[in-house]
């Protein structure tokens, strides 16, 4: 057995990656690529993200009450960096990641076209937690595109997961078409 508690949180990796979508009091969208969340109640269904307190995107959901999670394809894997290393202070990150905005249903943040699912949650609860803060949403709505999910799952290598780093990779399943 060998400590590696400096590296402890990619133990729990290879996760979802998404792109987590925010609007401020004044009309302003922003987005971030994120991957610390997890579902954490069915009924209510409620979902958490995790986000540094340091982020635009933690100021502006603070201020909206509200998010959405938008889960790329394959095609967005460019857009995930861009989005994950600049802050939406200095860019439109929209712009920069040639990402198109499409309304939501019950949010004034804005989804991502061509996205293969997209949750719009209202922020009932924020967790202090070390430099994050973990938000908790309640699911308003959840859309997926069917062509990656089918059966209630996840097409096989349908969508990117975050190993650590630099590293994106795709489950495969050869059971699943
Ligand atoms: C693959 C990937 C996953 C990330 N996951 C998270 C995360 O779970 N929580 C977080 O606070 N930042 C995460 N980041 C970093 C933010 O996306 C990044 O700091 C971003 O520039 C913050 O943007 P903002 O200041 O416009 O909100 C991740 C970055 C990448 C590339």
């Amino acid at each position: 057995m060998r400590e590696v508690k400096e590296n402890f949180y990619r133990l729990l990796h290879p996760k979802v990656v998404f792109f987590l979508t925010s609007a401020g009091k004044n009309g302003e969208h922003n987005v971030m690529s994120c991957a610390w969340a997890t579902p954490v109640s069915e009924e209510p269904p409620m979902i958490i993200v995790c986000v540094a307190k340091s982020h635009y995107t933690a100021e502006l959901i603070l201020e909206k009450r509200e998010f959405a999670v938008n889960i790329p394809t394959k095609e967005m894997e460019k857009a995930i960096w861009i989005c994950g290393s600049k802050s939406g202070t200095k860019v439109d990150k929209f712009k920069e990641a040639q990402l198109e905005k499409i309304k939501a249903d019950h949010i004034s943040a804005p989804l991502i076209k061509n996205c293969a699912g997209w949750i719009e949650c209202r922020l009932t609860q924020s967790i202090d937690a070390g430099e994050c803060y973990a938000f908790v949403g309640e699911v308003l709505s959840v859309k997926v595109d069917d062509r990656y999910f089918k059966r209630a799952m996840w097409v096989s290598g349908a969508i990117p997961m975050h190993l650590g780093g630099r590293k994106i990779v795709y489950f495969k399943d050869e059971k699943l078409a």
